[in-house]
């Protein structure tokens, strides 16, 4: 499996990308989780990366470019999802340059696509794990105990992008600078459209399907 799972803040990329790594061994390879792990760590890039995440805005290029080149090539045999990148059509270009370079072509970009008022509620719902990255949100995916993460205990959190000014500005962000990347994969004939509101089992099988896997 080699495919980006690609849509608008909280369109579910990160909840699907997780189930395909579980059923299928592909790696989930997010970005955004990337940069949140170098924020904690306190290294150069989660520094530089810091204020443009709490207010929303894209991470430049050459920073992305160079953590999605690291978690690709090191992959050796095993398949891929990709979570959030690309976000520009200068990262898909240089993803398009990396895959060659890497003989693993993308097999297809699939589209999350789900209405404003359900990206927003999904946003301002959503609590994290801080330890293990795992998403949940306070009523479609409410954890068994409360504010507790199922996998590992740790207390969850509410991201810094989840209030609602970033939200707004995120959403914006997307229209702006990363939607144009859809008409990129069009062109390629990569691009297969999701809907995407719906139970999370039920967009999980609608993705499978279209990929041709059970
Ligand atoms: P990133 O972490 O990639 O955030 P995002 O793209 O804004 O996406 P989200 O993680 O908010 O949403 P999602 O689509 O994964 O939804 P989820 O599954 O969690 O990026 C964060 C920041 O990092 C960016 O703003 C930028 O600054 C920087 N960055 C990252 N990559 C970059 C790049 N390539 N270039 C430049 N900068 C970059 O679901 C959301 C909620 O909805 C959860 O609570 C979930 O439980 C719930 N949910 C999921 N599916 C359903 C469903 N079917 N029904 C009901 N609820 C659902």
């Amino acid at each position: 499996m080699r495919i980006v799972l690609f849509g608008a803040p909280g369109s579910g990329k990160g909840t699907q990308a997780g189930i395909l790594e579980k059923e299928f061994g592909a790696v989930h390879i997010s970005t955004g989780d990337t940069l949140r792990e170098a924020v904690v760590k306190g290294s150069a890039v989660g520094m530089q990366a810091k204020s443009y995440m709490d207010r929303g805005e894209l991470v430049p290029d050459e920073v992305v470019i160079a953590i999605a080149k690291e978690k690709l090539a090191s992959l050796g045999s095993n398949g891929f999802v990709l979570d959030g990148f690309p976000r520009t059509v200068a990262q898909a270009e240089a993803l398009d340059a990396v895959l060659a370079e890497l003989q693993k072509p993308l097999e297809a970009v699939i589209n999350l696509s789900v209405d404003e008022e359900e990206l927003v509620r999904r946003l301002s719902g959503r609590r994290v794990c801080p330890k293990c990255g795992e998403p949940y949100h306070v009523d479609s995916k409410p954890p068994t105990v409360a504010d507790k993460c199922d996998l590992c205990g740790a207390s969850l959190v509410q991201r810094e992008d989840d209030k609602p000014d970033a939200i707004r500005n995120r959403l914006r962000v997307y229209q702006e600078q990363t939607a144009p990347v859809l008409e990129y994969y069009r062109r390629k004939g990569l691009l297969r459209d999701v809907e995407a509101k719906g139970g999370i089992d039920e967009i999980t099988q609608r993705i499978k399907s279209l990929i041709g896997v059970r």
